[in-house]
């Protein structure tokens, strides 16, 4: 118990300046999957992977994990609307539109950039090259199986 309270503190201390950010907190507007949030859905892939990384005792740059997984689908718009000007198939462009815009708000290193070009592989042909993009890559497709079936216990780490 102890050692959740402490991994929350470094959670919310790594992310602090993302968690409330303007524009971050647009991926609010947008679902995910069932009722849950682009917002929500980030946070608890952020979450996800710090804790994998922790169990699984990886070394791993914890800043560039969770920034990384926290803006992993900030692509902004509901990809549920079919919409003109987007002609491909969202999962293989959506991580392209997230790089974009992570890019002109926030500036992303290396890890960072690879974690959101390539978290939907095998989808997109591209294989991760960092340690940190296969651990978000896992966590998001293990939290999209588990939003997709309205699985409870979701956590909320924003507060
Ligand atoms: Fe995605
Ligand atoms: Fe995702």
């Amino acid at each position: 118990m102890k050692r959740l309270v402490k991994e929350r503190e470094i959670f919310h201390y790594l992310l602090k300046d993302l968690l409330r950010h303007e524009e971050v907190l647009k991926m609010k507007e947008y679902i995910q999957h069932g009722d849950l949030s682009t917002y929500d859905h980030a946070v608890n892939v952020a979450w996800t992977s710090f804790r994998f990384s922790r169990r699984l005792g990886l070394k791993v740059d914890e800043r560039s994990l969770l920034r990384g997984a926290l803006l992993h689908d900030f692509y902004l718009y509901d990809w549920h609307v079919p919409d003109e000007s987007r002609k491909r198939f969202h999962g293989f462009y959506h991580p392209k539109t997230a790089l974009r815009n992570a890019r002109a708000h926030f500036s992303v290193n290396k890890i960072e950039e690879d974690i959101i070009l390539k978290h939907m592989w095998p989808l997109t042909p591209m294989l991760p090259r960092y340690r940190e993009s296969y651990v978000v890559l896992l966590a998001d497709k293990y939290c999209s199986v588990k939003d997709t079936l309205g699985f409870e216990n979701r956590e909320r780490h924003t507060e």
